[in-house]
């Protein structure tokens, strides 16, 4: 690939993986805790409007960032090693190292794409739709979104662990997999843990 066009797609892919992960975390490090603060007639007049547009970032960051992820896989590992692809060293059986860090990355994020799109967004568009009505939704709707949105933020972890450590250093062995999981997984889970007590207003 170009090496241009390849810095471009890398900072496109991140730039809008930021957008999608920034959201994630203002959801769940700043919206749960806030909507516990505020009344049911407070929720009605400000989530409509305030969720509404920032779901619509969210979802579509979601689905740029997977769409030229998708496409710098096809261009840079679905060739023969001899040509330069990824998926194999050259001379060797079996996945590189590189391969390994970056499909389990794919796969974790794939799977909380699917979770935007197919669990979260059409859970909380009965939510808004409900409150816009004045026929709340069903409870079970914020209690999918909530749990689909929550399984988005422990992932996030050891996907952008792993993301990143392909390109950086040609992936990770068996112990730095273990590290990629356990660390970012337990720095996720203070972030939750803390994110009900801190920057309340004094
Ligand atoms: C949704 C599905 C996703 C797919 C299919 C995907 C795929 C990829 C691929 C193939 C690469 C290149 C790896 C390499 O060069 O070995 C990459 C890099 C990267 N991705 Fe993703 N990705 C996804 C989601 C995300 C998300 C949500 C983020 C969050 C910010 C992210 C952040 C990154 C970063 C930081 C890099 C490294 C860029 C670099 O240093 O050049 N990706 N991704």
């Amino acid at each position: 690939m170009d090496p241009l066009l390849e810095v471009s797609l890398r900072w496109a892919h991140v730039l809008a993986g930021i957008c999608w992960i920034g959201l994630l975390y203002f959801f769940n490090f700043v919206n749960v805790p806030f909507q516990g603060t505020i009344d049911p007639a407070t929720k009605k007049v400000v989530n409509p409007q305030m969720l509404s547009r920032a779901l619509w970032w969210f979802r579509w960051a979601a689905m740029l960032t997977m769409l030229i992820g998708l496409y710098l896989f096809i261009a840079l590992y679905m060739k023969k090693p001899e040509d330069g692809g990824l998926m194999r060293e050259v001379g060797k059986e079996g996945l590189s190292q590189r391969a390994n860090s970056i499909m389990i990355a794919m796969t974790l994020a794939l799977v909380m794409w699917f979770n935007v799109w197919f669990i979260i967004w059409p859970n909380q568009k009965k939510i808004i739709a409900g409150m816009l009505s004045g026929n709340a939704a069903p409870p079970e709707c914020a209690k999918r979104a909530l749990m689909a949105s929550r399984f988005n933020c422990y992932s996030s972890g050891p996907m952008l662990f792993l993301m990143i450590a392909a390109p950086h250093g040609g992936g990770l062995d068996l112990t730095g997999h273990v590290v990629a999981f356990v660390v970012p997984l337990l720095v996720i889970h203070l972030a939750i843990k803390a994110s009900g007590g801190v920057g309340k207003p004094v």
